[in-house]
């Protein structure tokens, strides 16, 4: 089975060649600011239709402007990390499509690092600090360097899923720290950002705090003391600042404050001291602390449903994503999508959940869904990717046509409101699964019709063959023959008649009377009309026109009226074929006449001819005698031409009809009168006597085969024989 295909992807080469310019091929954009590309149709003489795709299967976001009819423009305004793509420009110029791409890459880093945990830091302990640069795209290039003087204390590097980048560095400061430097330096390492723009750091100064520590009242001199002494109570604490010293005399119920100072060591000299006093020195430190609320305090969870990543929806399904906060006692929820102002209205939130309807689910719905939850000062979010896809039908295979043998052949297979197109592969397969034909969908967005044709020159080996179309859209996250769907087709061939054939039943040469089939058939598609005509001579009498493959005729007695030739004609629209056969009809001669011309009586000297008519097959044997006398004439048309009769020629006459299947014989009377002055008979035809017609007559009722009508036959001027039944005559 050899197959003529001829690919046929509809897109034929205009006359002259444009070229699509798209500017720039390359960008680095940063987020919030406002850009565009421009796609630009040169040399196009026609109207140039502009259309934005993008290569991978990420909606494309952006608006369009067109200044001119031969140039578009995507915008973006502002730069979202949405934005992101690789952008395809495809441009038809007449009937000829083009197209170029560009990159578009994205980066975001607004924000200059914030450091949290050096305000204050406990002295002699682990304390944290972090540094946070918020908004980062792509968070994972952001390198991290905790930097004090000269040296690198720590470095860290950002995570691919995370916006903010935090970097932890733990942090035991000496009290020489207080007081001193600690800079966190961000670096966005992401290729084609400017040089200028690609470092922030942020310096703050470490706040070291401790609590008075090593509180100790000496007096001096040591030991008991004489009233009028001079003793100094001197006090000292170690504490980060230094905080407040107060000097406290406490006896009885009566307290007095000796002395009270901003200092880590303070003392009172008591120049005579007094006897009998009891004395208890109290040193009170007020400091104050102050811990900034950290992060961690909630530890919020966020649960997306049905999960994160990529998930693919078909279109017109009902899909709704719903969004759950553990462990936060009032969760606010925001959803948030690139260029969506409605995803508000279609969230509803109760509680710890909120859930996004998106139903039915439109091809427009195909984008990045967040849901960001904020409890109290803490806010996480997660992102889900929606993919949609539509492949609602079978394909279905039309034909453009019959299908010959010998002629180029159609098949088309449609497959209605396919996205995305592209992903979209048409197969063509024959019985045995070989791919005839494999065509890639087309690469206009949107929602698409799409047609393969399959064009092929069937031979007859094509008959009853299955074609099968076989569709299959590749969809990200779903098993490849979920989504592949077939339509087959039977190759059912169209021509003309052939194999056309007449029968006759039964067979063989007929004889009159008998009962006779005459039948027709032909092999044709579509089934067409058989004729079945009868032609004798040149006469041609329909005897059946039916719209079917099959007639037939019975003739229940048949005539040899009914001999000729039987054709056969079967037509449709792709052509017609006869044949025919012969029917042969036999039958003894009967229904004779006899022609005596110009009269039966003539006078002598004169001619006659004798013409006889029959009706018999085959031909018969004609033989004319005079009774008496031996001679036979015989004629194989049925005419004898008497000469120069004589009055001896006078007398009865017999013609006798034979075939095989017998005879008929006719008697007639042929008179001849003497010429009153005539030459003596010389002639060596028939010479008989003449007789009276009476005797012809007694003759003939004798014979009891012929009687004639004598009146009827003068008026013509001959007489006509006709034969009789015995019993009428
Ligand atoms: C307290 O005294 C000890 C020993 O003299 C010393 O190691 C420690 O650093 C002191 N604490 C403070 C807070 O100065
Ligand atoms: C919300 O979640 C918290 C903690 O997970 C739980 O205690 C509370 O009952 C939940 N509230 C509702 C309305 O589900
Ligand atoms: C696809 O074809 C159907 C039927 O002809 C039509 O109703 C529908 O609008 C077409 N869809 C597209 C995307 O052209
Ligand atoms: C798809 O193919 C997998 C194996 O490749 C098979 O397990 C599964 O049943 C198939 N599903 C359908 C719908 O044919
Ligand atoms: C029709 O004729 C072809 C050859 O002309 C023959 O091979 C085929 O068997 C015939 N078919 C029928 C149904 O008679
Ligand atoms: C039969 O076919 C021949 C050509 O093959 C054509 O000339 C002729 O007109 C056709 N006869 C009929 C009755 O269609
Ligand atoms: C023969 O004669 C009979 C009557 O005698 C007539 O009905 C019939 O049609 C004739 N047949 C022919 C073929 O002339
Ligand atoms: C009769 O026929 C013969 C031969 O054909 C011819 O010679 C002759 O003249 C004819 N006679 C008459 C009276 O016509
Ligand atoms: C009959 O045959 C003869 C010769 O055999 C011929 O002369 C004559 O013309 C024929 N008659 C007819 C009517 O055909
Ligand atoms: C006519 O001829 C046939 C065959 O020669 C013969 O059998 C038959 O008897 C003849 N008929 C008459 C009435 O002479
Ligand atoms: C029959 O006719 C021929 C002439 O045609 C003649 O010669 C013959 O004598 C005749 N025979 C009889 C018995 O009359």
């Amino acid at each position: 089975m050899a197959l003529i295909l001829i690919m046929s992807l509809a897109l034929p080469m205009a006359a002259r060649s444009f070229v699509v310019d798209l500017k720039p091929r390359q960008m680095v954009l940063r987020v919030g600011d406002t850009q565009h590309l421009s796609c630009s149709a040169k040399d196009c003489t026609e109207s140039a239709t502009f259309m934005w795709t993008s290569f991978e299967d990420k909606p494309l976001s952006g608006t369009i402007q067109n200044p001119s009819a031969l140039e578009s423009l995507l915008v973006f305004d502002p730069v979202s990390t949405a934005h992101e793509n690789l952008v395809v420009c495809k441009v038809s110029c007449g009937h000829e499509l083009k197209q170029q791409h560009s990159t578009v890459k994205v980066y975001s880093f607004a924000k200059d690092p914030v450091i949290r945990g050096n305000d204050p830091m406990l002295m002699g302990e682990v304390n944290t600090l972090t540094c946070e640069v918020p908004e980062v795209y792509p968070p994972e290039y952001l390198e991290v360097e905790w930097v004090q003087g000269d040296s690198v204390l720590h470095t860290d590097e950002g995570k691919a899923d995370k916006s903010t980048v935090l970097s932890r560095y733990e942090y035991t400061p000496t009290p020489e720290d207080n007081g001193k430097a600690i800079t966190c330096r961000a670096r966005h390492t992401f290729e084609g950002l400017p040089e200028d723009k690609n470092t922030k750091e942020t310096t703050v100064l470490m706040n070291v705090r401790s609590p008075p520590r090593n509180t100790s009242i000496t007096v001096s001199p040591a030991g008991e003391h004489k009233e009028g002494e001079s003793v100094t109570i001197s006090c000292h604490t170690d504490s980060v600042p230094v905080g407040r010293l107060v000097l406290r005399r406490v006896s009885g119920d009566q307290t007095v404050d000796l002395q009270s100072s901003p200092s880590s060591s303070t003392s009172v000299t008591l120049p005579s001291i007094q006897l009998g006093a009891i004395m208890s020195i109290t040193v009170f430190i007020t400091m104050m602390l102050c811990f900034a609320h950290s992060p961690g305090a909630h530890p919020l969870e966020v649960e997306l449903n049905p999960g994160v990543g990529v998930i693919t929806v078909e279109r017109g399904m009902s899909f709704v994503l719903s969004c759950r906060a553990l462990d936060c006692p009032k969760p606010v929820f925001f959803w948030k999508s690139p260029l969506d102002a409605t995803i508000r209205s279609r969230s509803k939130t109760k509680g710890n959940l909120t859930e996004l309807y998106l139903s039915p689910v439109e091809l427009k719905d195909e984008k990045a869904y967040t849901c960001e939850v904020k409890c109290g000062s803490v806010v996480k979010s997660k992102r889900t990717e929606l993919k949609v896809f539509s492949f609602p039908l079978d394909p279905v295979i039309e034909s453009s046509g019959a299908h010959i043998v010998g002629e180029a052949s159609t098949l088309r297979c449609d497959v209605r409101d396919v996205f995305p197109a592209e992903r979209m592969q048409i197969e063509w397969l024959d019985e045995e699964e070989r791919v005839l034909l494999l065509e890639e969908g087309s690469l206009f967005s949107g929602l698409q019709n799409l047609t393969s044709e399959l064009t092929f020159t069937p031979g007859w080996a094509h008959q009853g063959r299955q074609i099968t179309c076989r569709a299959s859209l590749q969809v990200e996250g779903l098993p490849r023959n979920q989504t592949v769907r077939a339509a087959v087709t039977t190759v059912a061939l169209s021509y003309g008649p052939r194999n056309t054939s007449i029968t006759v039943s039964p067979a063989g040469e007929h004889k009159e009377g008998e009962s006779v089939t005459i039948s027709c058939h032909t092999d044709s598609v579509p089934v067409g009309r058989l004729v079945l005509r009868r032609v004798s001579g040149d006469q041609t009498v329909d005897l059946q026109s039916s719209p079917s493959s099959s007639t037939s005729v019975t003739l229940p007695s048949i005539q040899l009226s009914d001999s000729g030739l039987y054709r056969c004609e079967a037509l449709n629209e792709h052509g017609n074929e006869t044949t025919s056969t012969q029917v042969i009809v036999k039958a003894p001669p009967r229904n004779m006449t006899v022609q005596v011309l110009p009269s039966s009586e003539v006078l002598e000297g004169q001619n006659v001819t004798i013409c006889c008519k029959w009706v018999s097959y085959p031909p018969p044997a004609v033989i004319l005698k005079k009774p008496g006398n031996g001679t036979e004439l015989y004629s194989p048309n049925g005419t004898f031409l008497l000469v120069n009769l004589m009055p001896s020629d006078t007398g009865l006459y017999q013609v006798n009809v034979t075939n095989d299947l017998g005879f008929e014989t006719e008697v007639f009377v042929i008179s001849v009168m003497e010429k009153q002055s005539s030459p003596p008979p010389n002639s060596n035809d028939f010479i008989f006597p003449a007789i009276a017609v009476g005797a012809l007559v007694t003759m003939a009722t004798m014979a009891g085969l012929v009687a004639y009508n004598l009146n009827q036959a003068r008026k013509r001027g001959s007489y006509e024989l006709t034969k009789t039944t015995p019993q009428t005559a």
